[in-house]
């Protein structure tokens, strides 16, 4: 359980801002188009504008200089895919200076492919908009909205609303075991159709696709309470389903055995859950993803008790999540056979490192958002004290679990910063004054839209 209390963290929040500010760099044309990776690591992949990573910076820059987060969306715009293969992709990443684009992980290690990038731009858009309320900005770049929405609406090779994808499709961009339908892509879908519902609306377009983008989130979010929540309560009622089954009415579609769940769910104290990382054909992923389950927490995807249930297991594992340095990516780590099999032996993810148990300070954010949305304030305090401590001055990408700076991980790492900094508002704001951070579209969400085209939405999707 976490005893410490918050130190006074200005001195550290004035270097994080510099360094965030630091951190962003300018186009060919001289326009700034977001913040590098890292600034302890030129001249790498980590000098380019990295998509995902540039989420807590522009929550920040919402904030206090919401220009900046229309320049990196015309940055990513601008670089949208037109190819007909991946029209409206989104980039991972891009060069700044030499206009490289990473479509599909040419710049990283091995050929990953990002689907979080463009559900990340299209939550980025509903917020930037949210923000500046400025409707004609938006109509100027209905194309780039409409392209990037192609992608999430478009016919699919499988009936259900979740979406199923290869290895490495978000941060997690090395073999993990979390090939199927990974819990954080499910997430990240319901949130992008969420607002695109809201950005169509606003737009007075496609009426009939706002109501099936508003439904679809929903049935994504039943589809991720129903099968990828795991209590005590849950294992027990389904140890004795059938296995074998198959036809629409099967209780266990994915024939889960769920008395293989057992052992995972047993070392959980009571009154707690999570939701498990990916699931497929006989498969449900018993590790604990905190970043994925803590945005569902922020963004109400997980009903109240059950986000109360998930932060009350963090705290009672307070020492393996959080430990010296928040948050850890993943636990318990794999070994064994299972990291033989489903890491392919990565030597860079060996347990307890990298994708493989390492903390990794950028999901500070979506922790202090998850405690705060949901009552639990005193833990999003204690958790930013043990970043204030921990942090500065290598602002780690991520740290093992005795404190140190993790095999290979870059300093000067700019979401480490921004994940800080986005935490440390909220904490010091409230949520509801930092509402960004919570993700979703304000409550009422269709309220404000234009009078015919939220009533259509609200009464179809009633
Ligand atoms: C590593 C991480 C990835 C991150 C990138 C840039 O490849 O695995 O999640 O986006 O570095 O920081």
């Amino acid at each position: 359980m976490p005893k410490q209390t918050h130190p006074d963290g200005d001195g550290i929040r004035e270097q994080a801002i510099d360094l965030l500010f630091a951190a962003l760099a300018k186009d060919e044309r001289g326009e700034t188009c977001g913040a590098v990776a890292s600034q302890g690591d030129s001249g790498s992949h980590y000098s380019n504008v990295w998509t995902r990573d540039n989420v807590s910076p522009m929550l920040f820059f919402l904030r206090y200089d919401p220009a900046i987060v229309g320049l990196f969306l015309d940055a990513l715009i601008r670089r949208q895919s037109r190819s007909r293969r991946t029209f409206g992709l989104i980039p991972i990443g891009f060069s700044p200076r030499y206009d490289v684009v990473d479509y599909g992980g040419e710049e990283a290690i091995g050929a990953v492919h990002s689907v979080d990038s463009t559900l990340w731009f299209i939550i980025l858009l509903g917020l930037f908009v949210e923000t500046t309320a400025d409707i004609d900005w938006l109509r100027a770049r209905r194309g780039a909205f409409e392209a990037a929405l192609g992608l999430l609406t478009g016919p699919r090779f499988d009936p259900l609303p979740l979406m199923a994808a290869p290895e490495s499709v978000t941060e997690i961009d090395r073999p993990a075991g979390l090939y199927g339908y990974p819990l954080q892509l499910q997430v990240l879908l319901c949130l992008a159709l969420r607002w695109a519902a809201r950005l169509l609306v606003r737009l007075d377009l496609d009426l009939e696709l706002a109501t099936w983008c508003r439904l679809e989130a929903e049935a994504i979010q039943s589809w991720i309470n129903r099968w990828y929540w795991l209590d005590h309560q849950v294992v027990h009622e389904r140890e004795r389903l059938p296995g074998e089954e198959h036809g629409q009415d099967n209780p266990n579609p994915f024939n889960i055995d769920y008395s293989r769940i057992r052992p995972a769910v047993d070392r959980l104290p009571p009154d707690t859950g999570y939701l498990g990382g990916t699931l497929r054909t006989r498969h449900l992923d018993t590790r604990l993803w905190p970043f994925p389950n803590c945005l569902a927490a922020t963004a109400g995807i997980l009903s109240s008790p059950r986000a109360e249930a998930l932060l009350s297991g963090i705290s009672d594992h307070w020492e393996q999540l959080i430990g010296p340095m928040p948050v850890a990516i993943c636990w318990p780590s794999l070994s064994g056979p299972d990291f033989e099999i489903l890491m392919d032996g990565d030597v860079l993810a060996r347990p307890g490192n990298y994708h493989n148990g390492a903390h990794w300070p950028h999901i500070l954010w979506a922790l202090v958002s998850a405690c705060l949305a949901n009552g639990r304030g005193e833990l999003a305090t204690d958790a930013l004290a043990v970043a204030v401590h921990g942090l500065p001055p290598t602002w780690g990408e991520h740290y093992d679990h005795d404190g140190s700076l993790g095999m290979n991980a870059r300093t000067r790492q700019t979401w480490s910063i921004a994940g800080y900094l986005v935490a440390d508002e909220a904490v010091r704001f409230g949520i509801a004054e930092f509402w960004q951070a919570r993700l979703s579209p304000p409550g009422g969400w269709l309220a404000e839209s234009s009078s015919t085209a939220s009533q259509v939405v609200r009464e179809e999707g009633a």
